[in-house]
């Protein structure tokens, strides 16, 4: 078995923790005024790096429960344990475990899979994208009218500062000219959900690398692009990520607010 398929078996048993936790009530401690952690996401995380460090030895891991700030690794493994905790804890169904290995800048494996609903999605760089061994696409539209656009709101919007009023400038400016937003609740999976073609683009504001990481990938991978707010190649350090089919992709920068601008 290769190691890219051993990295797929390990995803797919951490799965069945999120899967028991799910079906329970669980306890959430706040991280900030709303973002939520469970000791699931903890568990899922010490998991996935007692397996993954060996077999990826080359690389950093670059976890969201035990990251400690500071650069970022040249070649380093994104993992988010649960995307979409709040979803989680809620009980809505649309969350994933992501893992994202990256090196030089560029991404290189791509793993998100939502245990709940048996979605499986995964990239190789120039392989091609896939859930469910099913080769994935971006939805073929190039009217941004038509189109429907993910997005999320940051945890700092309590504080309602530039990120803040960034979310509803743009809104204001984007919303009457598509067909609706979808605010799912897990970055990693709306962008598989743009690779598959559900939706026809994604924008968000403050997401960490171990939201993106793997996502980005597997938009690339089904066709789509990724870009920062200027329209230029997306950092995982870039506070503000833009993603589509690559059709709209310019009408809907156009029509996104510019940070800090109130
Ligand atoms: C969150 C989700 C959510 C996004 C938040 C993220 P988490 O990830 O991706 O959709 O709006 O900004 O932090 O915290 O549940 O891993």
């Amino acid at each position: 078995m290769n190691r890219f398929e051993e990295l797929k078996k390990i995803v797919k048993e951490a799965g069945v923790i999120v899967k028991n936790g799910y079906a329970k009530t669980v306890d959430a401690d706040k991280k900030s005024a709303t973002e939520l952690v469970t000791k699931y996401d903890k568990e899922v995380e010490e998991f996935l790096i007692g397996q993954i460090a060996p077999l990826y030895s080359e690389y950093k891991i670059v976890g969201e429960e035990s990251f400690k700030g500071g650069k970022l690794p040249e070649r380093a493994i994104f993992i988010d344990p649960i995307d979409g905790t709040t979803n989680f804890v809620h009980k809505f169904p649309h969350l994933g475990i992501s893992v994202g290995i990256w090196s030089s800048g560029e991404a290189e494996e791509a793993i998100v899979y939502n245990p709940i609903l048996e979605e499986f999605f995964y990239a190789q760089k120039g392989q091609g994208a896939f859930c469910n061994e099913q080769r994935l696409y971006v939805a073929d539209e190039e009217n941004l009218q038509n189109s429907i656009i993910a997005t999320g709101f940051p945890y700092v919007k309590h504080e309602m500062g530039a990120e803040y009023w960034w979310v509803i400038n743009s809104m204001q400016k984007l919303l009457p000219k598509i067909r609706d937003i979808r605010r799912l609740g897990a970055a990693a999976v709306d962008l598989c959900y743009l690779a598959q073609g559900k939706v026809n683009g994604f924008y968000e504001v403050n997401l960490q690398p171990w939201d993106v990481a793997a996502g980005i990938l597997i938009v690339q991978e089904a066709g789509g692009v990724v870009s920062n707010l200027s329209g230029g190649k997306y950092s995982l350090e870039d506070n503000i990520i833009v993603a589509s089919n690559g059709e709209i992709q310019s009408q809907l920068l156009n029509n996104l607010a510019e940070f800090g601008n109130d």
